[in-house]
């Protein structure tokens, strides 16, 4: 874990193992990075490079101008917080899949968005995600919808130029169906 020996010599605040300090991002997170909070994301399972990507982009004030307490908490992490937090919150056990069922005709609704647009060519086809490419699959739905406005309008700025491109053709009910399909898809329930 190269990430945690540069900790070692880091300031007496960021001494603390990472499991410790990940227990403040709980939270607003929900516990093990599964959120109960309403407009806040589950971050557990997210590819390391989509964490860091993220992190980086709230400490350099560049995720556009969406309100969100995370412009305060990424100001001071330093290169190799953003990697611990992100190699962390990597390995922990994905969402579960939600109980209540989803509606038929949204899900398919939204299947068929995701298919039209190739939204599985970047995001994987379990939408695991990859890389700098986020994992959608049983993320909350009210947050994919969020992120989804949020790129349409501008409030996010991405890390790459992808998502806004892609949104452009799709209309504010396709958004909301394809958001109800990956927040139920029934992904592997496997950590990375
Ligand atoms: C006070 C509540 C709060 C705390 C504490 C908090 N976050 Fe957040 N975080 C949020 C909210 C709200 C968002 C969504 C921002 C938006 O709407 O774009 C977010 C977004 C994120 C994202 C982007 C994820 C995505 O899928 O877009 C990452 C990564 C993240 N937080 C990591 C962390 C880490 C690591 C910690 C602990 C060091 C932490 N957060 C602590 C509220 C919080
Ligand atoms: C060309 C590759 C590409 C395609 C195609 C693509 N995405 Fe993305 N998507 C990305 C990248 C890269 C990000 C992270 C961008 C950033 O830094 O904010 C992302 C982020 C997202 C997010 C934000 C999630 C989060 O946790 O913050 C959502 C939601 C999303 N994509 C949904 C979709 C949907 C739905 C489709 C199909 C309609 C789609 N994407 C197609 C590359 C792509």
């Amino acid at each position: 874990m190269a990430a945690l020996a540069l900790l070692a010599g880091a300031d007496a605040l960021a001494a603390e193992p990472i499991a410790k300090r990940a227990e403040a991002c709980f939270a607003c997170h929900g516990a093990g990075g599964h959120s109960q909070t309403a407009l806040t994301p589950s971050i557990a399972a997210q590819p390391a490079f989509f964490t860091v990507a993220q992190l980086f982009l709230f400490r350099d004030n560049r995720r556009g101008k969406t309100p969100t307490p995370m412009y305060e908490i990424a100001k001071g992490m330093s290169n190799e917080d953003l990697r611990a937090y992100a190699d962390y919150f990597a390995k922990l056990a994905p969402p579960p899949v939600p109980a209540p069922a989803p509606d038929a005709a949204r899900f398919a609704r939204g299947r068929a968005v995701a298919q039209q647009h190739h939204c599985a060519s970047c995001h994987n086809p379990d939408f695991t995600g990859r890389e700098q490419m986020p994992r959608l699959a049983n993320q909350r739905e009210d947050y994919l919808l969020k992120s989804m406005r949020d790129y349409k309008s501008g409030a996010r700025v991405g890390y790459s130029r992808g998502m806004e491109e892609t949104l452009v053709p799709l209309a504010d009910a396709d958004l909301a169906d394809v958001a109800h399909f990956l927040a139920h898809f029934p992904a592997p329930q496997k950590p990375r």
